[in-house]
């Protein structure tokens, strides 16, 4: 089967997702693997994944989505605040919601990616001004659950998500 691998990844936790996902494409002739713009002209099967930008997939991978045309589209993504199953779910919905009609949305597989040590630093300023926040004490405790994401458990249900989309 021909297989695309299009990813956008800010710091390395998507692409290590991509990474795994190649892997499990072995037997597979993988025509394109890497950020958009890519030419996907050949693929049969498109594996589309995005690091969560504000809730959503970023600019770049929806640009991608809406190029796409009569393809079978496997989605998948890294979250920060991958504390749930009903959050991964919502993002499925966001990114499925990319894809144009003309295309097959076959799966999706969403895992948790640790953020920048930044993002920690502003919450804990903003704690120390505000020390009762609940909410910001939860996306702490989300930061200090992520830093060891995406794991090898993690990378292990990509491959098998994958190894599932090929086969179907
Ligand atoms: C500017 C910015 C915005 C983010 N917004 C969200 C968000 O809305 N929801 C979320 O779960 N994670 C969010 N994150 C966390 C990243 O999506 C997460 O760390 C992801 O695994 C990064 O993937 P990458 O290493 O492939 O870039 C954000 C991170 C940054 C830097």
């Amino acid at each position: 089967m021909k297989i695309a691998i299009v990813f956008d990844s800010r710091t390395g936790n998507t692409a290590q997702v991509a990474g795994a996902i190649r892997d499990a494409c072995e037997g597979h002739d993988v025509v394109a693997f890497g950020p958009p713009p890519q030419n996907v002209d050949q693929a049969e099967l498109v594996f589309a994944g995005s690091w969560t930008d504000k809730g959503s997939l970023t600019t770049a991978m929806q640009e991608f989505l809406h190029s796409l045309y009569g393809k079978r589209v496997a989605l998948f993504g890294t979250a920060g605040f991958g504390i749930s199953e009903m959050y991964f779910a919502s993002l499925s919905d966001r990114f499925k919601g990319e894809v144009p009609k003309g295309n097959q949305v076959v799966s999706s597989f969403f895992c948790t990616g640790r953020m920048p040590q930044a993002v920690r630093d502003r919450y804990e300023e903003q704690l120390k001004a505000d020390p009762g926040n609940a909410k910001l004490k939860s996306m702490l405790q989300a930061f200090d659950l992520a830093l060891t994401h995406p794991d090898q458990r993690d990378l292990d249900q990509a491959a098998d998500f994958a190894r599932e989309v090929i086969k179907a």
